[in-house]
């Protein structure tokens, strides 16, 4: 499905991130694995890549940092000629009460899960629209798929800086749309709900916390990282080519107001 393109996930050694390269790479394109720590599991993760007779490297980069996005991208060209799809995935939480929240823990969130989305974007336009549609390799000039949330309509108490970010997310990755769609360049979001990933471990690793957690999904399953990539992998194919400036949300209904089933 994406033989002979080239994509770059950001935050690949973990979660979502992780699948998602693995995802894109047994698609048939070859990958770039971002991480900022633990180099061994991005290296499992090249491997395993790599397993399906593609290419891919590993690269240690902050996305919160202009010069190391830039580097990152600069080097893929250098490697492997261009760039693809861009997976602006990384992303983290730092929780607590609007009152309890410090600036750094604000600041951070902000930095990785908004900042890190524009710089990899942008770095990634600038190639697509330097190269232009290769009509054999996709019909557009690029993807590039923003990793949002649920967070990024619903309210979330305790995680100001989480929910604005992904609100920024949202409104980010439209107006890329808007802007880069008159050159070829799709920009769309994926909006995971409760996935099982180290990110949320406590929301579901015990029996309480998941039956819990099970009540804000109509569909009464915890996602697995892989519904996230396969979502991804299919959005930046040709089979989405029509597909501009949309969020899919993969979130088992968590999007639908549940609590609306009973009450109201
Ligand atoms: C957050 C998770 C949370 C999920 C659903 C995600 O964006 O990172 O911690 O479980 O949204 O609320």
């Amino acid at each position: 499905m994406l033989r002979g393109q080239k994509a770059l996930v950001t935050g690949a050694n973990s979660g979502i991130g992780k699948a998602t390269a693995i995802s894109l790479g047994r698609a048939g394109a070859d990958v770039v694995v971002n991480y900022v720590c633990e180099p061994q599991a991005a290296e499992a993760v090249v491997a395993q890549i790599k397993s399906y007779g593609v290419r891919a490297y590993a690269h240690e980069a902050d996305v919160s940092q202009e010069d190391q996005v830039v580097s990152m991208v600069d080097r893929m060209v250098e490697e492997l000629g261009t760039l693809d799809i861009m997976v602006a995935n990384a992303g983290l939480q730092r929780d607590a009460t609007a009152t309890e929240m410090t600036f750094a823990q604000w600041q951070k969130v902000l930095d990785v899960n908004l900042t890190g989305q524009f710089l990899c974007a942008r770095a990634a336009a600038k190639e697509f629209v330097r190269r232009g549609v290769v009509p054999q390799v996709s019909r557009s000039a690029g993807k590039i798929v923003c990793m949002s949330s649920v967070h990024q309509i619903i309210p979330w108490s305790g995680h100001a800086n989480y929910a604005a970010s992904k609100g920024g997310v949202l409104m980010l990755m439209q107006t890329l749309a808007q802007e880069l769609a008159p050159q070829g360049i799709r920009v769309n979001a994926v909006a995971p709900g409760a996935i099982r990933t180290p990110i949320n471990r406590d929301a579901w690793d015990t029996a309480a916390a998941e039956a819990d957690l099970l009540q804000l999904i109509p569909y009464r399953r915890v996602g697995d990282p892989e519904d996230i990539a396969n979502a991804v992998t299919l959005l930046a194919s040709d089979l989405m080519d029509y597909v501009v400036g949309t969020t899919l949300y993969v979130d088992g209904g968590m999007t639908l107001f549940p609590g609306f089933a009973t009450g109201g």
